[in-house]
């Protein structure tokens, strides 16, 4: 597919999957103990070994090649801003600067976002500021479960804190995160489209060459929730 040709999720799905807010209902009632493989716990320290443990955290969650966290290591430069990817061959692409012109207040890490949220919230750790750019839509009905509002491990989504940020070029898929990020924090999450003057990811670069529309959601969070282990509200256990 040539550079400004990209094409908008298909989807025999058209509006909000009807098994989500069941689906959603039983992740937070039920606990998720997927055990923790060792190189996300290791990286969880990579991440926070520079970080002087007062500067306000941002997530750039599942930041691909690394440019958002880059814009946003810049943007707030008193935060530490920590770039996540399962993918190495994603991080590891060239930058748009060379190393020495990088922000000093951001660190790359490849983890298992399935992990590595979880591990952050074990540590005690809340978030500033939280981005889930772009995410994988998993377009296909039989999909659903491959979403992350779908996942066991959105609920620490909302426990995590600060102002979340998802955007994507799947109406269905912001409507969906929206409702279901509503669940598990009851708060209200107003979703709309928006034009991306200066975009912040290369996904989004490309999109909004391809004359797409763009969709974001934003929601502050908050101090999250606190750390109970058996959290009456989200129902989220460990
Ligand atoms: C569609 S790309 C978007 C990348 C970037 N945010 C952007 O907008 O250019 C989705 C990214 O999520 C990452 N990802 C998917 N599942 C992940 C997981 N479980 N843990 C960490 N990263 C994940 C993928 O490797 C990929 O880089």
């Amino acid at each position: 597919m040539s550079y400004a040709n990209s094409r908008i999720p298909t989807s025999a799905q058209q509006g909000v999957h009807e098994r989500l807010v069941r689906l959603v209902e039983r992740h937070l009632a039920e606990p998720f103990r997927k055990p923790y493989a060792d190189y996300n716990r290791v990286a969880v320290d990579i991440s926070l070994a520079a970080w002087d443990g007062r500067a306000p955290l941002i997530l750039d969650a599942g930041c691909g090649v690394g440019h958002s966290t880059i814009q946003l290591a810049r943007q707030f430069p008193d935060h530490w801003v920590i770039g996540v990817d399962q993918s190495a061959d994603r991080l590891n692409r060239r930058k748009p600067y060379p190393d020495a012109l990088l922000p000093a207040n951001m660190v790359f890490v490849r983890a298992d976002l399935v992990d590595f949220w979880r591990l952050l919230d074990d540590a005690g750790l809340r978030l500033a500021r939280h981005y889930v750019l772009y995410p994988n839509p998993w377009p296909k009905i039989g999909h659903l479960a491959r979403r992350w509002h779908a996942h066991p491990v959105f609920p620490w989504l909302a426990r995590l804190g600060g102002v979340l940020e998802c955007r994507s070029n799947w109406d269905v898929y912001i409507e969906e995160f929206a409702l279901a990020l509503g669940m598990t924090s009851g708060k209200a999450v107003p979703w709309e489209t928006f034009q991306a003057e200066v975009p912040l990811t290369p996904f989004e670069r490309k999109y909004r060459d391809s004359g797409q529309t763009l969709y974001r959601l934003t929601c502050d969070l908050g101090a999250g929730l606190a750390d109970t282990h058996n959290d009456s509200t989200t129902g989220a256990q460990r």
